[in-house]
Protein backbone atom coordinates (compact mmCIF):
# COMPACT_ATOMS: atom_id res chain seq x y z
CA UNK A 1 0.00 0.00 0.00
CA UNK A 2 1.36 3.70 -0.96
CA UNK A 3 0.22 6.55 1.16
CA UNK A 4 0.99 9.66 -0.51
CA UNK A 5 -0.15 13.22 0.71
CA UNK A 6 -1.74 15.36 -2.39
CA UNK A 7 -3.58 18.82 -2.81
CA UNK A 8 -6.01 17.50 -4.79
CA UNK A 9 -8.22 14.10 -5.01
CA UNK A 10 -7.49 11.88 -7.34
CA UNK A 11 -10.68 11.61 -9.66
CA UNK A 12 -9.77 7.94 -10.79
CA UNK A 13 -10.81 7.15 -6.62
CA UNK A 14 -13.23 6.64 -4.55
CA UNK A 15 -13.27 9.68 -1.99
CA UNK A 16 -14.07 9.44 1.59
CA UNK A 17 -15.28 12.65 3.23
CA UNK A 18 -16.00 13.43 6.78
CA UNK A 19 -18.88 15.95 7.71
CA UNK A 20 -19.73 17.29 11.17
CA UNK A 21 -22.08 19.66 12.39
CA UNK A 22 -19.72 22.40 12.06
CA UNK A 23 -18.39 21.60 8.85
CA UNK A 24 -17.45 24.57 6.47
CA UNK A 25 -19.79 25.16 3.35
CA UNK A 26 -17.68 24.79 0.68
CA UNK A 27 -15.85 21.59 2.15
CA UNK A 28 -18.33 19.26 0.56
CA UNK A 29 -18.20 19.16 -3.28
CA UNK A 30 -21.77 20.69 -4.14
CA UNK A 31 -23.10 17.82 -5.57
CA UNK A 32 -22.35 15.54 -3.51
CA UNK A 33 -23.62 18.34 -0.51
CA UNK A 34 -27.15 18.21 -2.43
CA UNK A 35 -27.36 14.11 -2.05
CA UNK A 36 -26.83 14.35 1.65
CA UNK A 37 -29.30 16.71 2.25
CA UNK A 38 -32.00 14.46 0.19
CA UNK A 39 -30.71 11.71 1.88
CA UNK A 40 -31.18 13.65 5.75
CA UNK A 41 -34.60 14.98 4.52
CA UNK A 42 -35.88 11.64 3.16
CA UNK A 43 -34.71 10.24 6.80
CA UNK A 44 -32.05 7.94 5.06
CA UNK A 45 -28.79 9.81 6.78
CA UNK A 46 -28.56 11.18 10.26
CA UNK A 47 -25.40 13.50 10.53
CA UNK A 48 -24.39 11.48 14.29
CA UNK A 49 -21.25 9.91 15.04
CA UNK A 50 -20.16 7.02 12.63
CA UNK A 51 -22.99 7.17 10.40
CA UNK A 52 -21.96 6.77 6.56
CA UNK A 53 -23.50 7.44 3.56
CA UNK A 54 -22.48 5.87 0.08
CA UNK A 55 -23.38 8.64 -2.61
CA UNK A 56 -22.69 7.42 -6.44
CA UNK A 57 -22.48 10.24 -8.98
CA UNK A 58 -22.06 8.70 -12.25
CA UNK A 59 -19.00 6.34 -12.21
CA UNK A 60 -17.61 7.91 -9.13
CA UNK A 61 -18.85 6.84 -5.38
CA UNK A 62 -18.31 8.93 -2.32
CA UNK A 63 -17.95 7.72 1.37
CA UNK A 64 -19.08 10.40 3.40
CA UNK A 65 -18.60 9.83 7.29
CA UNK A 66 -20.53 11.71 9.56
CA UNK A 67 -18.55 12.49 13.11
CA UNK A 68 -21.39 13.95 14.58
CA UNK A 69 -21.39 17.62 16.96
CA UNK A 70 -17.70 18.15 17.03
CA UNK A 71 -17.89 19.51 20.77
CA UNK A 72 -18.80 16.05 21.74
CA UNK A 73 -16.20 14.40 19.09
CA UNK A 74 -13.40 12.88 21.09
CA UNK A 75 -9.80 11.83 19.35
CA UNK A 76 -10.98 7.85 19.76
CA UNK A 77 -14.18 8.95 18.00
CA UNK A 78 -12.75 10.26 15.03
CA UNK A 79 -10.22 6.93 14.64
CA UNK A 80 -12.66 4.59 15.56
CA UNK A 81 -14.90 6.25 12.39
CA UNK A 82 -11.72 6.51 9.95
CA UNK A 83 -11.61 2.64 10.80
CA UNK A 84 -15.43 2.11 10.16
CA UNK A 85 -15.12 3.72 6.74
CA UNK A 86 -12.06 1.85 5.37
CA UNK A 87 -13.60 -1.57 6.69
CA UNK A 88 -16.93 -0.20 4.04
CA UNK A 89 -14.32 0.94 1.32
CA UNK A 90 -12.73 -2.61 2.30
CA UNK A 91 -16.37 -4.29 1.57
CA UNK A 92 -16.88 -2.49 -1.48
CA UNK A 93 -13.39 -3.87 -2.67
CA UNK A 94 -11.76 -0.15 -3.51
CA UNK A 95 -8.02 -0.76 -4.75
CA UNK A 96 -7.51 3.37 -4.59
CA UNK A 97 -9.14 5.91 -2.34
CA UNK A 98 -8.59 9.34 -1.65
CA UNK A 99 -9.01 10.44 2.24
CA UNK A 100 -10.29 14.51 2.35
CA UNK A 101 -8.76 15.76 5.87
CA UNK A 102 -11.31 17.19 7.53
CA UNK A 103 -10.55 20.14 9.52
CA UNK A 104 -9.99 19.54 13.40
CA UNK A 105 -7.93 20.58 15.70
CA UNK A 106 -3.93 20.76 14.47
CA UNK A 107 -3.99 19.96 10.79
CA UNK A 108 -0.18 18.01 11.07
CA UNK A 109 -1.90 16.78 13.83
CA UNK A 110 -4.95 15.36 11.74
CA UNK A 111 -2.68 13.98 9.05
CA UNK A 112 0.01 12.03 11.22
CA UNK A 113 -3.29 10.15 12.64
CA UNK A 114 -4.96 9.55 9.80
CA UNK A 115 -1.42 8.37 8.40
CA UNK A 116 -1.14 5.79 11.73
CA UNK A 117 -5.17 5.42 11.75
CA UNK A 118 -4.06 3.72 7.70
CA UNK A 119 -1.99 1.01 8.83
CA UNK A 120 -3.99 0.07 12.42
CA UNK A 121 -7.33 -0.16 10.14
CA UNK A 122 -6.02 -2.01 7.39
CA UNK A 123 -3.93 -4.43 9.86
CA UNK A 124 -3.97 -8.16 8.84
CA UNK A 125 -2.41 -11.06 10.04
CA UNK A 126 -2.87 -13.47 7.15
CA UNK A 127 0.92 -15.04 6.81
CA UNK A 128 -0.69 -18.16 8.11
CA UNK A 129 -3.46 -18.10 5.37
CA UNK A 130 -3.04 -20.40 2.42
CA UNK A 131 -6.36 -18.52 0.99
CA UNK A 132 -4.79 -14.82 0.63
CA UNK A 133 -7.75 -12.18 0.78
CA UNK A 134 -8.65 -10.87 -2.38
CA UNK A 135 -9.05 -7.42 -1.57
CA UNK A 136 -6.22 -4.99 -0.34
CA UNK A 137 -5.37 -1.29 -1.13
CA UNK A 138 -3.07 -0.06 -3.90
CA UNK A 139 -3.07 3.89 -2.97
CA UNK A 140 -4.72 5.70 -0.44
CA UNK A 141 -3.87 9.68 -0.92
CA UNK A 142 -4.83 12.15 2.03
CA UNK A 143 -6.00 14.96 0.62
CA UNK A 144 -5.25 18.52 1.57
CA UNK A 145 -5.16 21.97 0.16
CA UNK A 146 -2.41 22.85 2.45
CA UNK A 147 0.40 21.22 2.33
CA UNK A 148 4.26 22.51 3.45
CA UNK A 149 7.12 20.98 5.33
CA UNK A 150 5.16 19.99 8.77
CA UNK A 151 2.24 18.42 7.16
CA UNK A 152 4.89 16.29 5.05
CA UNK A 153 7.04 15.39 8.17
CA UNK A 154 3.56 14.46 10.16
CA UNK A 155 3.05 12.27 7.12
CA UNK A 156 6.25 10.97 7.79
CA UNK A 157 6.05 10.12 11.68
CA UNK A 158 1.93 8.57 11.52
CA UNK A 159 3.75 6.27 8.79
CA UNK A 160 6.22 5.15 11.28
CA UNK A 161 3.84 4.69 14.11
CA UNK A 162 1.67 2.58 11.76
CA UNK A 163 4.68 0.73 10.93
CA UNK A 164 5.58 0.37 15.04
CA UNK A 165 1.81 -1.01 15.93
CA UNK A 166 1.82 -3.02 13.01
CA UNK A 167 4.98 -5.12 14.01
CA UNK A 168 4.29 -5.28 17.66
CA UNK A 169 1.02 -7.15 16.27
CA UNK A 170 2.76 -9.21 14.04
CA UNK A 171 5.15 -10.22 16.46
CA UNK A 172 2.34 -10.58 18.98
CA UNK A 173 -0.24 -12.67 16.45
CA UNK A 174 2.96 -15.26 15.33
CA UNK A 175 2.62 -18.63 17.02
CA UNK A 176 4.63 -19.92 19.44
CA UNK A 177 5.82 -22.87 17.35
CA UNK A 178 7.55 -19.93 15.13
CA UNK A 179 7.76 -17.04 17.44
CA UNK A 180 10.45 -18.65 20.44
CA UNK A 181 13.37 -16.48 22.15
CA UNK A 182 15.75 -17.44 19.13
CA UNK A 183 13.45 -16.72 16.61
CA UNK A 184 12.74 -13.34 18.09
CA UNK A 185 16.30 -12.38 18.79
CA UNK A 186 16.56 -13.25 14.68
CA UNK A 187 13.76 -10.53 14.09
CA UNK A 188 14.96 -7.91 16.45
CA UNK A 189 18.36 -7.89 14.88
CA UNK A 190 16.99 -7.49 11.43
CA UNK A 191 14.69 -4.87 12.68
CA UNK A 192 17.82 -2.97 14.32
CA UNK A 193 19.67 -3.18 11.46
CA UNK A 194 17.00 -2.18 9.00
CA UNK A 195 15.79 0.89 11.24
CA UNK A 196 19.15 2.02 12.77
CA UNK A 197 19.89 0.92 16.64
CA UNK A 198 22.66 -1.44 17.78
CA UNK A 199 21.55 -5.00 18.82
CA UNK A 200 23.35 -7.56 21.65
CA UNK A 201 22.23 -11.18 21.81
CA UNK A 202 23.09 -13.06 24.75
CA UNK A 203 22.59 -16.67 25.21
CA UNK A 204 22.57 -18.92 28.08
CA UNK A 205 26.31 -19.03 29.03
CA UNK A 206 26.16 -14.99 29.58
CA UNK A 207 23.37 -15.23 31.27
CA UNK A 208 24.20 -17.25 33.88
CA UNK A 209 27.28 -15.50 34.28
CA UNK A 210 25.73 -12.39 34.47
CA UNK A 211 23.87 -14.26 38.02
CA UNK A 212 20.18 -13.69 36.19
CA UNK A 213 19.25 -17.33 37.65
CA UNK A 214 15.32 -15.92 38.64
CA UNK A 215 15.42 -15.63 34.62
CA UNK A 216 16.71 -18.66 34.08
CA UNK A 217 14.40 -20.88 36.46
CA UNK A 218 11.53 -19.33 34.20
CA UNK A 219 13.25 -20.58 31.59
CA UNK A 220 14.27 -24.28 32.63
CA UNK A 221 11.48 -26.13 31.56
CA UNK A 222 11.31 -25.87 27.87
CA UNK A 223 13.64 -27.00 25.13
CA UNK A 224 13.48 -23.58 23.64
CA UNK A 225 16.36 -21.89 25.21
CA UNK A 226 16.37 -18.06 26.44
CA UNK A 227 18.00 -15.09 24.47
CA UNK A 228 18.56 -11.66 26.56
CA UNK A 229 17.67 -9.40 23.61
CA UNK A 230 19.39 -6.19 24.37
CA UNK A 231 18.73 -2.65 21.76
CA UNK A 232 20.67 0.44 22.28
CA UNK A 233 20.16 3.65 20.60
CA UNK A 234 21.40 6.61 21.13
CA UNK A 235 20.41 9.41 19.34
CA UNK A 236 22.08 12.00 21.65
CA UNK A 237 25.17 11.53 22.44
CA UNK A 238 26.24 14.92 24.33
CA UNK A 239 23.59 13.81 26.87
CA UNK A 240 24.24 11.10 29.72
CA UNK A 241 20.87 10.28 30.28
CA UNK A 242 19.55 7.28 29.17
CA UNK A 243 15.79 5.97 29.08
CA UNK A 244 15.02 2.19 29.68
CA UNK A 245 12.86 -0.16 28.21
CA UNK A 246 12.00 -3.58 29.79
CA UNK A 247 9.43 -5.83 27.94
CA UNK A 248 8.21 -9.28 29.65
CA UNK A 249 9.27 -11.39 26.48
CA UNK A 250 7.33 -14.84 27.72
CA UNK A 251 6.92 -16.23 24.08
CA UNK A 252 4.03 -18.94 25.77
CA UNK A 253 2.84 -19.06 29.48
CA UNK A 254 1.78 -22.34 30.15
CA UNK A 255 1.67 -21.49 33.73
CA UNK A 256 4.62 -24.06 34.34
CA UNK A 257 3.57 -26.84 37.06
CA UNK A 258 0.74 -24.51 38.41
CA UNK A 259 -0.62 -25.33 35.03
CA UNK A 260 -3.23 -22.82 33.49
CA UNK A 261 -6.51 -24.20 32.83
CA UNK A 262 -7.33 -25.00 28.96
CA UNK A 263 -9.39 -21.87 29.02
CA UNK A 264 -6.51 -19.65 30.34
CA UNK A 265 -3.57 -21.68 28.14
CA UNK A 266 -5.37 -20.45 24.41
CA UNK A 267 -4.19 -17.13 23.70
CA UNK A 268 -0.90 -17.27 25.81
CA UNK A 269 1.27 -17.22 22.96
CA UNK A 270 0.40 -13.18 23.61
CA UNK A 271 2.81 -13.05 27.03
CA UNK A 272 5.52 -11.32 24.92
CA UNK A 273 3.41 -8.60 24.28
CA UNK A 274 5.50 -6.10 26.42
CA UNK A 275 8.52 -7.21 24.30
CA UNK A 276 6.70 -6.64 21.10
CA UNK A 277 5.88 -2.87 22.26
CA UNK A 278 9.19 -2.27 23.18
CA UNK A 279 10.65 -3.38 19.93
CA UNK A 280 7.94 -1.61 17.67
CA UNK A 281 9.34 1.32 20.17
CA UNK A 282 12.70 0.97 19.27
CA UNK A 283 12.06 0.90 15.40
CA UNK A 284 9.93 3.93 15.46
CA UNK A 285 12.43 5.80 17.34
CA UNK A 286 15.46 5.04 15.51
CA UNK A 287 13.59 5.74 12.23
CA UNK A 288 12.12 8.79 13.40
CA UNK A 289 15.97 9.77 14.23
CA UNK A 290 14.69 10.71 17.82
CA UNK A 291 17.43 12.97 19.65
CA UNK A 292 17.42 10.94 22.74
CA UNK A 293 19.21 7.63 24.20
CA UNK A 294 17.21 4.58 24.68
CA UNK A 295 18.41 1.22 25.69
CA UNK A 296 15.55 -1.54 25.87
CA UNK A 297 15.86 -4.64 27.21
CA UNK A 298 13.94 -8.32 26.85
CA UNK A 299 14.56 -11.57 28.73
CA UNK A 300 12.90 -13.82 26.10
CA UNK A 301 11.98 -17.58 27.25
CA UNK A 302 9.08 -20.19 27.22
CA UNK A 303 7.49 -21.33 30.65
CA UNK A 304 7.46 -24.93 30.23
CA UNK A 305 6.63 -27.94 32.10
CA UNK A 306 9.18 -31.10 31.82
CA UNK A 307 11.78 -32.67 34.78
CA UNK A 308 13.78 -29.24 34.37
CA UNK A 309 11.24 -27.03 35.07
CA UNK A 310 11.52 -25.08 38.11
CA UNK A 311 8.98 -25.52 40.93
CA UNK A 312 7.00 -23.67 43.54
CA UNK A 313 9.23 -23.79 46.91
CA UNK A 314 12.26 -23.11 44.98
CA UNK A 315 14.30 -20.26 46.38
CA UNK A 316 15.94 -18.19 43.41
CA UNK A 317 19.19 -15.99 43.83
CA UNK A 318 18.25 -13.35 41.80
CA UNK A 319 20.98 -10.58 39.68
CA UNK A 320 20.52 -8.49 42.73
CA UNK A 321 21.82 -10.37 45.26
CA UNK A 322 18.52 -10.85 46.65
CA UNK A 323 16.71 -13.88 47.28
CA UNK A 324 12.94 -14.92 46.09
CA UNK A 325 10.42 -17.84 47.13
CA UNK A 326 8.58 -19.19 44.02
CA UNK A 327 5.33 -19.84 45.54
CA UNK A 328 3.46 -20.37 42.34
CA UNK A 329 5.39 -20.79 38.95
CA UNK A 330 2.17 -18.69 36.49
CA UNK A 331 4.19 -15.74 38.12
CA UNK A 332 6.74 -16.45 35.94
CA UNK A 333 6.56 -12.60 34.24
CA UNK A 334 7.99 -10.72 37.30
CA UNK A 335 10.68 -13.09 37.95
CA UNK A 336 12.24 -12.49 34.32
CA UNK A 337 10.97 -8.75 34.80
CA UNK A 338 13.27 -8.44 38.07
CA UNK A 339 16.47 -9.57 36.56
CA UNK A 340 15.93 -7.74 33.25
CA UNK A 341 15.52 -4.92 35.80
CA UNK A 342 18.57 -5.28 37.58
CA UNK A 343 20.61 -6.13 34.01
CA UNK A 344 19.45 -2.71 32.58
CA UNK A 345 20.07 -0.16 35.89
CA UNK A 346 23.70 -2.02 36.81
CA UNK A 347 25.29 -3.03 33.20
CA UNK A 348 23.15 -0.62 30.81
CA UNK A 349 23.49 2.41 33.44
CA UNK A 350 19.59 3.86 32.74
CA UNK A 351 18.15 6.64 34.26
CA UNK A 352 14.78 6.14 34.62
CA UNK A 353 12.54 3.01 33.63
CA UNK A 354 9.35 1.96 32.01
CA UNK A 355 8.74 -2.09 32.07
CA UNK A 356 5.75 -2.79 29.92
CA UNK A 357 4.03 -6.42 30.72
CA UNK A 358 0.87 -8.73 30.26
CA UNK A 359 1.19 -9.28 33.83
CA UNK A 360 -1.64 -10.30 35.00
CA UNK A 361 -5.02 -10.94 34.82
CA UNK A 362 -5.94 -9.38 38.02
CA UNK A 363 -5.71 -6.33 35.81
CA UNK A 364 -8.23 -6.79 33.96
CA UNK A 365 -10.85 -8.12 36.84
CA UNK A 366 -9.68 -4.05 37.54
CA UNK A 367 -10.10 -2.13 34.52
CA UNK A 368 -12.02 -4.28 32.02
CA UNK A 369 -10.18 -5.01 28.53
CA UNK A 370 -9.95 -1.23 27.20
CA UNK A 371 -7.11 0.48 29.08
CA UNK A 372 -3.69 -0.90 30.90
CA UNK A 373 -2.70 -0.24 34.88
CA UNK A 374 -0.08 1.64 35.49
CA UNK A 375 1.94 1.81 38.92
CA UNK A 376 5.21 4.37 39.71
CA UNK A 377 7.30 6.01 41.70
CA UNK A 378 7.65 9.43 40.30
CA UNK A 379 4.52 11.85 39.34
CA UNK A 380 6.70 14.02 37.26
CA UNK A 381 7.61 11.05 35.14
CA UNK A 382 5.00 9.46 35.67
CA UNK A 383 3.00 12.44 33.89
CA UNK A 384 5.14 12.16 30.76
CA UNK A 385 3.94 8.98 30.30
CA UNK A 386 0.44 9.77 30.65
CA UNK A 387 0.47 12.48 27.74
CA UNK A 388 2.15 10.36 26.01
CA UNK A 389 -0.68 7.64 26.20
CA UNK A 390 -3.34 10.47 25.26
CA UNK A 391 -1.54 11.11 22.17
CA UNK A 392 -1.52 7.15 21.63
CA UNK A 393 -4.62 7.08 21.72
CA UNK A 394 -3.69 4.46 24.55
CA UNK A 395 -5.63 4.25 27.89
CA UNK A 396 -3.79 3.79 31.02
CA UNK A 397 -5.01 4.23 34.69
CA UNK A 398 -2.68 4.74 37.73
CA UNK A 399 -3.21 2.53 41.05
CA UNK A 400 -1.60 3.58 44.08
CA UNK A 401 1.02 2.09 46.44
CA UNK A 402 0.37 1.84 49.49
CA UNK A 403 2.98 0.54 52.12
CA UNK A 404 1.12 -2.39 53.67
CA UNK A 405 1.18 -3.81 49.98
CA UNK A 406 5.03 -3.69 50.23
CA UNK A 407 4.66 -6.57 53.42
CA UNK A 408 2.57 -8.43 51.18
CA UNK A 409 5.31 -10.11 49.17
CA UNK A 410 7.60 -11.01 52.30
CA UNK A 411 8.39 -14.45 53.65
CA UNK A 412 10.12 -15.56 56.31
CA UNK A 413 12.68 -17.48 54.21
CA UNK A 414 13.57 -15.25 51.50
CA UNK A 415 13.56 -11.93 51.34
CA UNK A 416 10.49 -11.87 48.77
CA UNK A 417 7.98 -13.97 47.40
CA UNK A 418 7.01 -14.03 44.14
CA UNK A 419 2.78 -13.91 44.45
CA UNK A 420 1.29 -11.23 46.67
CA UNK A 421 -2.41 -12.05 46.75
CA UNK A 422 -5.11 -9.23 46.36
CA UNK A 423 -4.63 -6.56 44.99
CA UNK A 424 -2.48 -8.74 42.25
CA UNK A 425 -2.08 -5.97 39.71
CA UNK A 426 -0.52 -3.95 42.58
CA UNK A 427 1.14 -6.62 44.38
CA UNK A 428 2.98 -7.75 41.29
CA UNK A 429 3.87 -4.31 40.55
CA UNK A 430 5.28 -3.72 44.44
CA UNK A 431 7.07 -7.09 43.82
CA UNK A 432 9.15 -4.86 40.77
CA UNK A 433 9.54 -1.95 42.62
CA UNK A 434 11.65 -3.93 44.98
CA UNK A 435 14.55 -4.12 42.14
CA UNK A 436 14.28 -0.58 41.32
CA UNK A 437 17.32 0.87 42.79
CA UNK A 438 18.48 4.36 44.00
CA UNK A 439 14.60 5.64 43.91
CA UNK A 440 15.05 5.73 39.93
CA UNK A 441 11.95 7.04 38.83
CA UNK A 442 10.09 3.84 37.10
CA UNK A 443 6.75 3.16 35.44
CA UNK A 444 5.52 0.04 35.06
CA UNK A 445 2.63 -0.36 32.53
CA UNK A 446 0.34 -4.10 32.71
CA UNK A 447 -1.12 -4.54 29.25
CA UNK A 448 -2.76 -7.85 30.03
CA UNK A 449 -6.11 -6.89 29.74
CA UNK A 450 -5.14 -4.84 25.76
CA UNK A 451 -2.38 -6.62 24.24
CA UNK A 452 -5.08 -9.20 22.92
CA UNK A 453 -8.35 -8.64 22.21
CA UNK A 454 -10.75 -11.65 21.93
CA UNK A 455 -12.94 -9.93 19.50
CA UNK A 456 -13.38 -6.70 17.18
CA UNK A 457 -13.03 -3.49 19.75
CA UNK A 458 -12.93 0.29 18.69
CA UNK A 459 -10.17 0.21 15.55
CA UNK A 460 -8.86 -3.36 16.94
CA UNK A 461 -9.59 -6.53 14.99
CA UNK A 462 -10.00 -9.62 17.05
CA UNK A 463 -6.35 -10.47 18.48
CA UNK A 464 -3.04 -8.20 18.74
CA UNK A 465 -3.61 -4.72 19.36
CA UNK A 466 0.41 -3.72 19.08
CA UNK A 467 -0.93 -1.65 22.47
CA UNK A 468 1.98 0.20 24.18
CA UNK A 469 4.82 0.59 20.78
CA UNK A 470 3.27 4.19 20.10
CA UNK A 471 3.20 5.62 23.83
CA UNK A 472 6.77 4.35 24.39
CA UNK A 473 7.32 6.16 21.18
CA UNK A 474 5.89 9.39 22.33
CA UNK A 475 7.37 8.85 25.97
CA UNK A 476 10.98 9.00 23.96
CA UNK A 477 10.13 11.51 22.30
CA UNK A 478 8.88 13.80 25.02
CA UNK A 479 12.30 12.99 27.13
CA UNK A 480 14.36 14.78 24.01
CA UNK A 481 16.26 17.71 25.30
N1 LIG B 1 0.76 -14.01 31.62
C1 LIG B 1 -0.04 -14.09 32.78
C2 LIG B 1 -0.99 -12.90 32.93
C3 LIG B 1 -2.10 -12.80 31.92
C4 LIG B 1 -3.33 -13.32 32.22
C5 LIG B 1 -1.92 -12.14 30.74
C6 LIG B 1 -4.36 -13.22 31.31
C7 LIG B 1 -2.95 -12.02 29.84
C8 LIG B 1 -4.17 -12.55 30.13
C9 LIG B 1 0.84 -14.11 34.03
O1 LIG B 1 2.07 -14.72 33.89
C10 LIG B 1 0.08 -14.91 35.06
O2 LIG B 1 -0.15 -16.06 34.82
N2 LIG B 1 -0.30 -14.26 36.16
C11 LIG B 1 -1.03 -14.91 37.18
C12 LIG B 1 -0.49 -14.44 38.50
C13 LIG B 1 -0.95 -15.23 39.67
C14 LIG B 1 -0.35 -16.62 39.66
C15 LIG B 1 -0.56 -14.52 40.95
C16 LIG B 1 -2.49 -14.52 37.03
O3 LIG B 1 -2.78 -13.40 36.63
O4 LIG B 1 -3.35 -15.37 37.27
ZN1 LIG C 1 1.99 -16.84 34.18
ZN1 LIG D 1 2.87 -14.67 31.95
Amino acid sequence: MKIELVKEINNDFPTLYFIHNQSEDNYLPSEIKEKIDQLINKKRFEQKLDNIATIDIDEFTYLVVSLGEIEDLEDHDFRVALYKALKKAKEYKFENLNVVVPKLDSLSLTIKKIATMLYISLYDFDKYRTLKPAHSFKKINIVSSNIGLAQQNALTEGVILGEANSITRKLVDTPPNVLNAKEMARIVQKIGKKSGFEVDIYKEEKIAKLGMNSYLAVAAGSANRPRLIVMRYFGDKENKEILGFVGKGLTYDSGGYNLKPASGLLTMKMDMGGAAAVIGAMQAIAKAKLEVNVVAVVAACENSISSTSYRPDDILTTMSGKTVLCENTDAEGRLTLIDAITYIQREEKVNKIVDIATLTGAAGRTIGNVAAVTVSNCDDFYQNYQNASVDADERVWRMPIFKEYREQIKTEIADYKNIGGDPGAITAAVFLEAFVEDKRPWIHVDIAPVAYQEKEIGYYSKGATGYGAISLYELAKSEQK
